[in-house]
């Protein structure tokens, strides 16, 4: 376990019940920036450290995905200097930590609209892909220009388009056909969190993994994504394992 998180917190989590797939909305980095007089790239910066502190904290846990919003297709709407801030921290953020990544087995992935990225972070995100291929650990995924919406209109045209073209019957799409053309589709049975967190005490989802969190648990916190560590990360999840998730169903105990 990693020296860095709290024993005595550690000693709470019920080992046997780890959220498979953990997704964070990380939200708050401009308001932590302001708060001390900073630009809010600063936040963003910052912000950047959370996460390569969270995802060695979630592979210890033992969790099997950790999917991060790291940009959504609405961000473009930022003032060009922020947006080619964010741009650029996919690739300080992989130039300094894909040792670290592959040191603790993770592997990284992402989920979005890659194409339309700059080419030097298009590059970066290519890179640390292959870098870390062969790792079998946890899956890093990285939501990046990525919006749920866009996301599902996609699949609906795939869809469509195979219907027209006579390879799928109208009557056999299901949930599982839809899921299939998701962009969560490559994380096979851990496409849907378990546990889906926002910082910063803002409770709203913004186009992120509508159809994935039909039953996820959601959990809203008030700790702006800079001051987010281990120890939060593992009171979320003790905080999770103390809720009785039945899918529509009635409690089993
Ligand atoms: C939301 O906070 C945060 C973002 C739009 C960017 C998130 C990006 C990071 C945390 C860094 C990602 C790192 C990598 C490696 C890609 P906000 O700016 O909306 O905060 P505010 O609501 O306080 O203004």
């Amino acid at each position: 376990m990693n020296k860095e998180v709290d024993e005595e917190l550690v000693n709470q989590i019920d080992s046997e019940n780890i959220p498979n797939h953990v997704a964070v909305i990380m939200d708050g980095n401009g308001r932590w920036a302001q708060k001390r007089h900073l630009p809010r790239v600063a936040g963003h910066k910052e912000g950047m450290q959370t996460v390569k502190k969270v995802a060695i904290a979630a592979s210890n846990l033992g969790i099997k995905v950790l999917t991060l919003y790291a940009f959504s297709t609405e961000n473009w709407k930022r003032p060009d200097k922020e947006v080619n801030f964010l741009m650029k921290l996919p690739v300080t953020f992989f130039g300094d930590f894909v040792p670290d990544l592959i040191k603790n087995n993770v592997r990284v992935q992402v989920m979005g609209d890659v194409d339309q990225l700059p080419k030097a972070t298009k590059k970066a995100v290519a890179d640390a892909i292959s870098q870390t291929s062969e790792c079998t650990g946890m899956i890093l995924n990285f939501a990046l220009n990525y919006g749920s919406r866009l996301e599902i209109v996609d699949a609906v045209k795939e869809i469509a388009n195979l219907a027209k073209r006579g390879q799928l019957d109208v009557d056999s799409i299901d949930e599982d056909v839809v899921s299939h053309h998701l962009m969560s589709a490559p994380l096979g049975q851990y496409a849907d969190p378990d546990l889906l967190i926002r910082t910063s005490g803002e409770e709203r989802i913004s186009n992120f993994l509508l159809w994935q969190i039909a039953y996820s648990e959601l959990a809203f916190v008030d700790t702006l994504w800079p001051d987010f560590d281990g120890d939060t990360l593992i009171k979320e999840v003790i905080e999770y394992q103390g809720r009785h998730r039945r899918f529509g169903g009635l409690e089993s105990e």
